[in-house]
């Protein structure tokens, strides 16, 4: 029975065992050879230790850097140092060959850049090892987090006709003939279209969550998002995964009190988890990377208004602080400015809240002042906002007062506003950019090197 490389790892010595992976390294001398294995199920190789006698010189040859292995021995204590067990072979196979002038991960160029033009290969390099296990340990602790707490786990439809944050950076969805639009008094028919009218890809869950929410208490989606910003930036991607909890009956403190929850539990669970992982990116990339996960648990997140944001900005510019973006009431903080705000000034996460009405989406719950917002994001080190969401706008009158002055087509949207008009209730809600989170818990520098095979501008293959 083959067993796993992980479950080898742990085993007493003793044993007869099977394993099967594929070659990272083999090393050694004429009499002895040196085969690091692995099979994807930790970051560590099992050493499988072949007296070149007992072998067929041909069959040793044709185990390369890539091939896939099978290897049958005696699980014995290791001499060397780094592992406790290793096998002593004494059958082995090849598998599949992997010819070593061909095989992309043979070069000496292992840099991320390069790596990310042999995505298809790149998975099978220990850092990509690493980031994959994460991720899905990191999927795995949101299901749990949000089960643990009685939530519902609500399925939002990818393809949609309502531009839920109002940005207007969608993807388009149609089956129609771009070379032969159909056209009615100069504009595109989309009644002829697949769905009927014009759709597109989802840039946020929420609008649906809503309604989810206002029927079962409390959900949460967790799906692929799209959007066609063309930021070529660390940090931004065209397709990304979004995990968006809503909540009714709860108010903006409710809300930023299971933000802060949630993340904590989700750094925990990696510290707990995925140590051998983490300790593996920390010593590669980011030597800092374990002091700064730890560094968010202990303490509270510090919560800051928009307005006093500004003001903390406007006077380490008087200072000297040099930003390339300006920064005055009424625009949008750059990620310099988040990443100042939490790496130099507070020197911890930090929760901004309160933001103009002009700067955030047409749902979120008005203040009294007229001029701002219920909104919360959630800004990291390194990362900058890692969460953005708000209370909800519950009445109805003041719902559909700022579709209008938005000038948004309510059309799409009475679904949406029925919500308001049959039992409102105060609700709750934010998202969490799935990579963003990635990025903070692996350290990793580029948003490209977080997600198995990234959607960015003019970049759509693997
Ligand atoms: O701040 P955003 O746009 O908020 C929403 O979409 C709300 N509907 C969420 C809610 O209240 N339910 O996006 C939420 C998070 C951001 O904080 C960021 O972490 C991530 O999604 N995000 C991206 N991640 C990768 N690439 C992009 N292009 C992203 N845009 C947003
Ligand atoms: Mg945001």
């Amino acid at each position: 029975m083959r067993k796993k490389v992980k479950e080898l790892l742990q085993s007493a010595p003793g044993e007869q065992v099977l394993a099967k992976g594929w070659v990272r390294t083999k090393r050694g001398n004429r009499q002895v050879k040196f085969i690091a294995l692995n099979d994807g199920s930790t970051i560590n190789n099992i050493q499988v230790v072949v007296n070149t006698e007992n072998f067929d010189e041909e069959l040793l040859k044709r185990v390369t850097t890539g091939a896939s292995i099978a290897v049958w021995g005696n699980l014995v204590q290791s001499l060397g140092s780094g592992q406790a067990v290793e096998i002593q072979a004494t059958k082995l196979e090849v598998i599949g060959e992997c010819d070593p002038m061909r095989f992309p991960l043979q070069k000496k160029d292992t840099s991320l850049e390069y790596l990310r033009t042999v995505a298809h290969m790149r998975l099978r390099t220990n850092t990509f090892g690493a980031v994959l296990r994460i991720r899905h340990a990191m999927a795995f602790a949101i299901h749990k987090f949000f089960n643990d707490k009685g939530f519902v786990y609500l399925h939002t439809p990818l393809i949609t006709e309502s531009d839920a944050e109002g940005a207007g950076d969608m993807f388009q969805v149609t089956t129609l003939d771009l070379t032969n639009v159909p056209l009615h008094n100069g504009k595109v028919d989309f009644s002829k279209d697949f769905f009927g009218k014009k759709t597109s890809l989802t840039v946020s869950g929420q609008l649906e969550g809503e309604l989810g929410a206002t029927a079962v208490g409390e959900i949460y989606t967790f799906g692929p998002t799209f959007r066609a910003e063309n930021s070529n930036t660390p940090r931004h991607l065209a397709e990304f995964w979004m995990i968006e909890p809503e909540m009714a009956f709860y108010d903006i403190n409710d809300d930023m009190a299971l933000a802060e929850e949630f993340v904590k539990y989700l750094v925990q669970y990696a510290i707990d988890n995925c140590a051998d992982d983490i300790k593996f990116l920390n010593d590669k990339y980011d030597s800092t990377l374990i002091e700064r996960l730890n560094s968010v648990l202990g303490i509270d997140f510090q919560k800051v208004t928009y307005t006093e944001a500004v003001e903390i900005l406007e006077k380490a510019i008087a200072d000297g602080v040099k930003f390339e973006y300006p920064v005055h009431w009424g625009t949008d903080f750059q990620s310099e400015h988040e990443r100042y705000l939490v790496e130099k000034h507070f020197r911890k996460p930090v929760i901004l809240i309160d933001f103009p009405k002009d700067i955030k989406a047409f749902y979120m719950k008005q203040n009294e002042d007229g001029k701002t917002v219920r909104g919360m994001d959630v800004l990291f080190p390194k990362i900058g906002e890692i969460i953005g969401g708000s209370e909800r706008e519950a009445s109805l009158e003041k719902l559909e007062k700022r579709i209008e002055e938005l000038g948004m087509s309510r059309k799409n949207l009475e679904w949406y506003i029925d919500t308001r008009r049959f039992g409102t209730v105060p609700h709750s809600g934010f998202g969490l950019g799935f990579e963003r989170l990635l990025l903070f818990i692996t350290g990793m520098s580029n948003i490209r090197d977080v997600i198995p095979f990234p959607r960015t501008p003019k970049n759509a293959e693997f």
